[in-house]
């Protein structure tokens, strides 16, 4: 099957690679010509634990070279997804299904206002960018995918097929009719985790070992979770045990935040930490650990440029 893979970022490398190595012909769009280019010669080379390997894709900064697709992984930021959502229109046809896998939740709303059809994903697959092409896959995490609102017979068939096509590349996909509450989760996790780590410029287990960095975690995840049920989502009985388990299991990793901060890049902290704040003075709710690290990250990013 073509597939375009939207984003060579650390996780659209990573799916281009499996899904490539799978047999597919997997197109990776990039928006800078000579990194497309690069990545077109010479692959892109997999760190994993059993070893490294090199995994041919085709990549391109020009959408026009190919075509229609009907499948397309949006792997760019939150902050990027709508104008590279824009670009895809064209290789957009009526059987087309774009894939989301965005952190947050802040680019949804825009992204109906494009997208005849798209559907969320959440992930939990680790991967760190080690150079333009170069990606390490540091864990085989869950991924879940499902649509925000009704659709047809169809679209399911189609939103099927592509749980199948990700589990036979090795990506381990569940469809789930709850997505929404799936990315609050993860959006509770990243509150927890993202910002504390680039601040502390430390490995997610690391946070569990500082005293003072483990209280902020439970205190921006309590605040993440009570803004989540004010706006109306079911979550989990434990929240703070389940980003503790998540820092546990990936204790390693260095969150994509950190990665941002660490190559002087715009981070995701607006559609983290960013939107709990805004989405609590819906409800009136005081959220102060998340201002801070929403502010704490910004001032970061201030120095990059
Ligand atoms: O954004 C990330 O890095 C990941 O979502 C997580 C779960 C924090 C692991 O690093």
């Amino acid at each position: 099957m073509k597939i375009c893979v939207a984003g060579p970022g650390a996780l659209g490398s990573l799916f281009a690679a499996l899904l490539a190595n799978a047999g597919h012909e997997v197109w990776l769009l990039d928006h800078r010509v000579e990194r497309a280019r690069f990545v077109a010669s010479q692959g892109i080379i997999l760190h994993e634990a059993q070893g490294q390997r090199v995994v041919s894709v085709r990549a391109t900064a020009d959408p026009a070279q190919l075509g229609l697709i009907k499948l397309i992984f949006l792997c760019v930021k939150s902050a990027a997804a709508a104008g590279a959502v824009r670009r895809l229109l064209p290789l957009l046809g009526p059987d087309s299904l774009v894939v989301a896998l965005q952190n947050g939740i802040a680019h949804h709303r825009l992204l109906a206002e494009i997208l005849p059809l798209w559907a969320l994903g959440v992930t939990a697959q680790g991967a760190t960018m080690l150079a333009p092409g170069v990606v390490r896959h540091g864990g085989c995490g869950p991924t879940s995918v499902g649509f925000l609102s009704e659709v047809g017979a169809s679209a399911q068939r189609r939103l099927q097929e592509t749980v199948e096509l990700m589990n036979s590349a090795g990506i381990a996909t569940t469809s789930r009719s709850d997505i929404l509450a799936v990315a609050w989760h993860k959006l509770i996790v990243n509150a927890g985790i993202n910002a504390l780590t680039a601040l502390e410029n430390c490995a997610n287990g690391d946070l569990l070992v500082r005293p003072a960095a483990l209280a902020s975690l439970k205190e921006a995840v309590q605040e993440a979770a009570q803004v989540a049920k004010a706006s109306g989502v079911q979550i989990a009985p434990d929240p703070v045990g389940m980003t503790i388990e998540v820092c546990r299991n990936t204790a390693a990793n260095i969150s994509s935040m950190l990665q941002d901060v660490r190559r002087r890049r715009q981070t995701e902290v607006e559609a983290i930490n960013g939107m709990i704040v805004r989405q609590a003075a819906l409800f009136g709710i005081q959220v102060p650990v998340n201002q801070a690290l929403l502010t704490g990250v910004q001032t970061l990013e201030a120095k990059f440029t």
